[in-house]
């Protein structure tokens, strides 16, 4: 029996606590291919037993667990949350039952996040309504949970279903709600990520509900979210396109109207800037390029996180890590504009500021883009700008156009 590590996604560590907690009793693992496809045609295990929604883990191709291995899965900061003994690999992932290593004490509201076992304990043996809810309950909800309750006698059990970025603010919604039930109500946060059907969505809910001592269960309404205006939110500027294309020109002069105007706040990740400390070490290989990439869509994300404008400037030649990147964005509920600066290879060689074009013809430079590496062209572009033959100004021009008409500065 070989032994083995995998740290899950998020999605995967939400279900895997739990499958640990017995909130998806009678769940005991990750499902294998017979179990999944059966509750995707019918609804149920195939012994029979209704269950909604084929809970997975997936693991690359070429990690080596296979049936009868143990792996141990880690949260992100390397925690060691549980054992899952290989029952089945197949090309869902690997299924097979987890046993759990201590309660995991990551995350906020930690002591909000308590088992079924001792949620019901709490409880003891009153009739229980749980309100499974995914943001705040306005009064109409609080009036229907206050009278059900009392039509039922029943103790109120608020499950915030925490999960990802709105985690903490679905926590806080309930304790607001708490304090504004008569009757007050008991708080167990669980990280129950949504599922994109709405039925299935439902029933899992129902299923978890349950688990914790539901003899009644409400899912709350989903609130409705309104972003911010444009102006206020969080935005992401990338650039794209061949050494010697413009990308620093324009970005530097987009990062200037930005500074005089003063109307946010801005930080710039330019390419060449980023090479010398943050990704100091990588090579141009793919693998490094993607990594690099990666890196400054994690820091532009942090910036837009917090409501910041993040300028990007890499030349960024492949497709899918851009698309990496704009997903990195949106997941921290901010804009990502791609603008692909579209000058010509024979313009940008013609230019050769740096000399590198030379250099890379003379084979003095491996794996240079647009002569010896790949830049794949954006299909999905917010903006095509070809710098040649016009003024640097013109080209910012079209960018603060851009985002002006976009409402993101005013
Ligand atoms: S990326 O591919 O990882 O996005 P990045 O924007 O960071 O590239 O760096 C590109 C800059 O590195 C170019 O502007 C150029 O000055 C320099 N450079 C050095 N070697 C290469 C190479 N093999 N290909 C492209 N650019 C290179």
């Amino acid at each position: 029996m070989a032994t083995s590590e995998w740290t899950p996604d998020a999605r995967e560590l939400a279900d895997l606590e739990l499958l640990l907690s017995g909130a998806f009793h009678p769940l005991t693992g990750f499902l294998g291919e017979a179990d999944a496809h059966s509750v995707l045609d019918h609804g149920t295990l195939t012994d029979g037993t209704r269950w909604p929604d084929p809970v997975l883990l997936a693991l690359p191709d070429d990690h080596p667990a296979a049936a009868g291995d143990q792996v141990t899965l880690r949260d992100p900061e390397g925690a060691a949350l549980a054992v899952l003994t290989v029952t089945e690999r197949g090309p869902h992932g690997v299924a097979g039952p987890v046993e759990g290593l201590g309660a995991p004490e990551h995350g906020p509201f930690a002591r909000l996040r308590r088992t079924p076992a001792e949620t019901r304990k709490e409880l003891g043996d009153r009739d229980v309504l749980a309100i499974t809810m995914r943001g705040p309950l306005d009064d109409p909800v609080l009036a229907e949970i206050t009278a059900t309750a009392s039509e039922l006698d029943a103790a109120v059990l608020l499950l915030p279903l925490a999960y990802g970025e709105g985690g903490p603010a679905v926590v806080r919604a309930a304790l607001s709600a708490r304090d504004r039930l008569p009757g007050g109500a008991a708080i167990t946060a669980v990280p129950l990520a949504p599922r994109e059907d709405t039925a299935i969505d439902l029933e899992l809910r129902e299923h978890v509900a349950e688990a914790y001592g539901a003899s009644e269960h409400l899912a709350a309404p989903d609130p409705i979210s309104i972003p911010g205006p444009p102006h206020r939110r969080g935005l992401v500027v990338f650039f794209t396109g061949l050494s010697g294309s413009g990308k620093s020109t324009i970005a530097r002069g987009l990062h200037d109207v930005l500074l005089e105007r003063g109307t946010r706040t801005v930080t710039y990740l330019d390419g060449d800037v980023v090479r010398r400390l943050l990704s100091a070490g990588l090579t141009f290989s793919k693998a490094d390029r993607d990594l690099n990439i990666r890196r400054i869509g994690f820091v532009a994300a942090e910036v837009a996180r917090h409501g910041g404008l993040a300028i990007c400037a890499p030349i960024a030649p492949y497709a899918a890590t851009r698309a990496e990147v704009r997903e990195m964005a949106e997941a921290v509920g901010a804009d990502f504009l791609l603008i692909h600066v579209s000058t010509p290879l024979a313009e940008c060689e013609r230019r050769d500021r740096k000399g590198l074009y030379a250099k890379a013809r003379a084979g003095l430079i491996p794996e240079f883009t647009g002569i010896s590496d790949p830049y794949e062209e954006p299909d999905d572009a917010d903006l095509v700008i070809d710098t040649t033959g016009i003024p640097v100004e013109r080209a910012v021009a079209r960018v603060t156009d851009l985002l002006t008409s976009g409402r993101w500065i005013r």
